[in-house]
């Protein structure tokens, strides 16, 4: 199920502005790859071009390759809900749909996919469910409202969800910043459970978290202020908090940046 992504020479706009330059980088399948960088150097814009969220801005475009097991994501004949369904993404605030139930958010994208007989859907909700790590904590609840549960239940429900049309790869945009402390810890052992099945890229401010859960990561910066974001450096974590090869990776990893 897990797959590779493969972005070469990507830049992404808004309007004129040029918010990331000339990114390249392998995602590895069946890993976790960690994105960290200062505020407004482009994790979450490069993010958002992974699964054709980002063109969804009016006026925002992107240039260059992604590809995904060496398939163009970008390619005239892809649909761009079809990428969105094999790429997944879970965001900074939990975002359960608040008139809905916990088996209904978890349901909600195999109904939109219209694919699922509904004798199905029990079994995928509570796989899913389990999954995420939530299922001993709402199986006697599923039809109470998703917006009842703790912001760290909120946010493995949201997992959930995603798991739950059975994509490829995981995108999370700094997915524990809400969280509390225990609550981090169940997302990034869930996380590191995920990780066998799919490939997972999360972007994160927390070093220490950057460093326990993921196995590559890659450094965003701006060259100059008011210029693109970049990719600085990427590789293996263990070697990139220890050994970082550029200066502004070092600088930013012990806070001493800026
Ligand atoms: N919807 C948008 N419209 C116009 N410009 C945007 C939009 N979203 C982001 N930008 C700009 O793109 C650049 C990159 O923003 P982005 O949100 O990707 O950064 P980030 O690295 O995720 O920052 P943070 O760590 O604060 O989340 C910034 O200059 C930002 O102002
Ligand atoms: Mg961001």
């Amino acid at each position: 199920m897990s797959k590779q992504i493969q972005v070469s020479g990507l830049d992404a706009y808004y309007g004129s502005h040029k918010a990331i330059e000339d990114v390249s980088m392998t995602i590895e399948p069946r890993s976790i790859t960690a994105f960290i960088g200062p505020s407004g150097c482009g994790k979450s814009t490069f993010l958002r071009t992974l699964n054709r969220m980002h063109e969804v801005i009016p006026g925002a475009r992107v240039e260059g390759k992604v590809l995904l097991d060496g398939e163009d994501l970008y390619g005239p004949t892809v649909a761009p809900v079809s990428v969105r369904r094999m790429i997944g993404m879970v965001f900074q605030r939990p975002n359960p749909f608040p008139t809905m139930s916990i088996y209904e958010n978890v349901a909600a994208g195999l109904k939109l996919n219209g694919r699922v007989a509904k004798s199905q859907l029990d079994g995928i909700v509570e796989e899913s469910l389990k999954g995420a790590n939530l299922w001993n904590e709402v199986k006697d609840r599923l039809n109470k409202p998703g917006a009842g549960l703790s912001g760290g239940q909120q946010q493995r429900l949201c997992i959930a969800r995603a798991i739950a049309v059975k994509p490829q790869v995981l995108l999370m945009d700094e997915p524990c910043s809400a969280l509390d402390p225990i609550s981090t810890l169940a997302i990034e052992d869930l996380m590191a459970k995920l990780k066998d099945e799919y490939t997972i890229v999360i972007v994160t401010h927390n070093m220490q978290q950057a460093a326990r859960v993921s196995d590559r990561t890659a450094f965003f910066n701006l060259a100059e202020q008011g210029k693109p974001g970049k990719v600085i450096e990427m590789d293996e974590t263990s070697r990139m908090f220890t050994n970082p090869s550029q200066k502004a990776t070092e600088d930013y990893i012990t806070g001493r940046f800026g």
